[in-house]
């Protein structure tokens, strides 16, 4: 069989669903042209510093966009980096948006950025990127955060920091980012504030909002944010775990006798799961399946990784287990469409253009940093406690689900939501985006959960138009359309 073929065949099948069907040719000037007209008013800020101006192979477009990085601990010298791009039209009238991916230890600017929501996505031969017309820019001002240290540019230069990576440093580095972030560009200080993410951001996600809710009582430190947006999101352990091995059962991935035996002795909601054997071994039977195909897209072909440095994890489900403690995941991975951009991410010419070297030092990038995902030293163990608050305080909380997925499949997501027994405001029903239907919806009091048909993992990889359309709902507070139309 010849594995390089079908990983071409399989990228550009991805890539062609993100650049087909363009309902206007993306070509505009090459450089930002509101310049030629009267001063923009963000024109003297020091965020000016971090115009991208010449990125190798970028489509021409008609926003401006600045990457670089901020400093979040000026004494150990942390750093994360970011990558912002103004909203296609209109920026000083749209919301802000941060957008976060998970793992934990995978890089924003290499899934969210380059293969799912940016406006560039990455081309399959590493040259150059490509526009993608369903780039979520349209629709507001989106910043990629590479979060925590230690994934794709961000670092710190005290080994020490490190050792104890976990959720709650990466939510106060995020919730320092976006003061010292303001900084560069105050005139985002006081606008209308959304986070989204997906996977592992599902627990990040949440926290930070926590974090910004509960620093908000101080009117100096205010932050208006509004709501989250979470795509297939970790969010409870035991609920996690529950809908992950009765997915896999329910969608033939494994028999029913391992799916027995789980049943009979998995205790998910314990702090003690792994200590007992039966469970442990069931449990490894299932991902042992997962092997042979994509978990995180069940009905796709899987792809065989070509690129001669990459290891022997790529095609494989990456699992950490130490006795008695949970086997992780990784959340969001595609080692072949991976490759491509860690070719691009690693040219110098590339990393000054996006402010990361002087043009002489080239840093390391990677898409995923495996270390950090193994030595995660402490992961919440549900969310779900926060969603009741920030309901509570009046946040909106919309989660999708493609509902292809086997790493955070949808009944995991159903699993965790009917645990918060929220009253129902609309019932089940489907949503519809160019006369087809694009999955099925329900509202609760202050949550929207919707899925999508059809679809993997990283939702917007598989549906851009309907992704696209949904965070359009999202950010206006509309109902889905739950007409087919005309
Ligand atoms: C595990 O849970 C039990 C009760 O459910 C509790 O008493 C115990 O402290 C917990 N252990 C740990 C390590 O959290
Ligand atoms: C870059 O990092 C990867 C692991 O993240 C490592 O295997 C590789 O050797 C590094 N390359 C260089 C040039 O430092
Ligand atoms: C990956 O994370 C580890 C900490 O877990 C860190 O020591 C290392 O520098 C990181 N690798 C890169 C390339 O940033």
């Amino acid at each position: 069989m010849d594995f390089a073929l079908k990983a071409t065949v399989h990228v550009s099948l991805l890539l062609n669903i993100l650049v087909s069907a363009a309902a206007e040719p993306p070509v505009l000037g090459r450089r930002w042209r509101g310049d030629s007209g009267k001063p923009s008013m963000n024109s003297l800020e020091n965020g000016d510093r971090d115009l991208v101006t010449n990125l190798p192979g970028q489509p021409d477009v008609d926003f401006r966009h600045y990457a670089g990085y901020v400093t979040v601990n000026e004494k150990n010298g942390r750093a994360l980096f970011y990558w912002f791009y103004e909203a296609t039209t209109r920026p000083e009238e749209k919301p802000l948006v941060l957008w976060l991916n998970g793992g934990p230890g995978c890089s924003s600017v290499g899934y969210g950025a380059t293969q799912e929501i940016g406006p560039f996505i990455v081309d399959t031969d590493g040259q150059g990127l490509k526009f993608n017309p369903y780039s979520w820019n349209k629709e507001a001002n989106m910043i990629f955060l590479e979060s925590p240290i230690g994934v794709g540019f961000s670092y710190s230069n005290t080994i020490s920091d490190y050792h104890n990576l976990g959720d709650d440093l990466t939510a106060n580095d995020a919730y320092t980012f976006l003061h010292k972030w303001f900084l560069k560009f105050p005139s985002y200080r006081k606008r209308t504030f959304y986070i989204a993410g997906e996977s592992y951001a599902g627990k990040y996600v949440p926290q930070l909002a926590e974090l910004i809710n509960d620093k908000n009582n101080d009117p100096s430190l205010h932050i208006d944010l509004k709501g989250i947006l979470l795509g297939n999101p970790e969010t409870s352990f035991a609920e996690d775990w529950k809908g992950l091995v009765d997915y896999a059962w329910s969608h033939a991935v494994i028999s029913d006798e391992t799916h027995g035996i789980i049943r009979r002795s998995c205790d998910f909601d314990s702090n003690n799961t792994w200590s007992n054997d039966d469970c442990c071994e069931a449990v490894d039977e299932v991902l042992k399946q997962y092997k042979e195909i994509d978990i995180y897209s069940l009905y796709t072909s899987v792809c065989f990784s070509n690129s001669v440095d990459s290891d022997d994890k790529s095609f494989q489900v990456m699992m950490s287990r130490t006795s008695n403690t949970m086997p992780r995941i990784l959340g969001g991975y595609d080692p072949c469409l991976d490759d491509y951009a860690k070719a691009f991410y690693n040219r110098l010419d590339v990393q000054k253009a996006l402010h990361v070297s002087d043009g002489h030092q080239l840093r390391n990038w990677s898409i995923c940093n495996y270390t950090l995902f193994h030595k995660w030293s402490y992961s919440t163990p549900s969310v779900l406690p926060i969603y009741t608050k920030l309901i509570q305080a009046g946040l909106n909380i919309w989660v999708y689900s493609g509902d292809t997925d086997g790493r955070v499949p949808v009944l995991s997501t159903r699993y965790s939501l009917n645990s918060l027994r929220l009253p129902i405001t609309k019932s089940w029903r489907p949503w519809y985006h160019q006369k087809q239907v694009s999955g099925w919806y329900q509202e609760y009091a202050g949550l929207t959960f919707a899925t999508f048909r059809g679809a993997g993992h990283a939702v917007p990889c598989f549906k851009p138009s309907e992704s696209l359309a949904l965070f359009s709902s999202f950010l206006l507070g509309d109902s889905l359309p739950s007409v087919r139309g005309q």
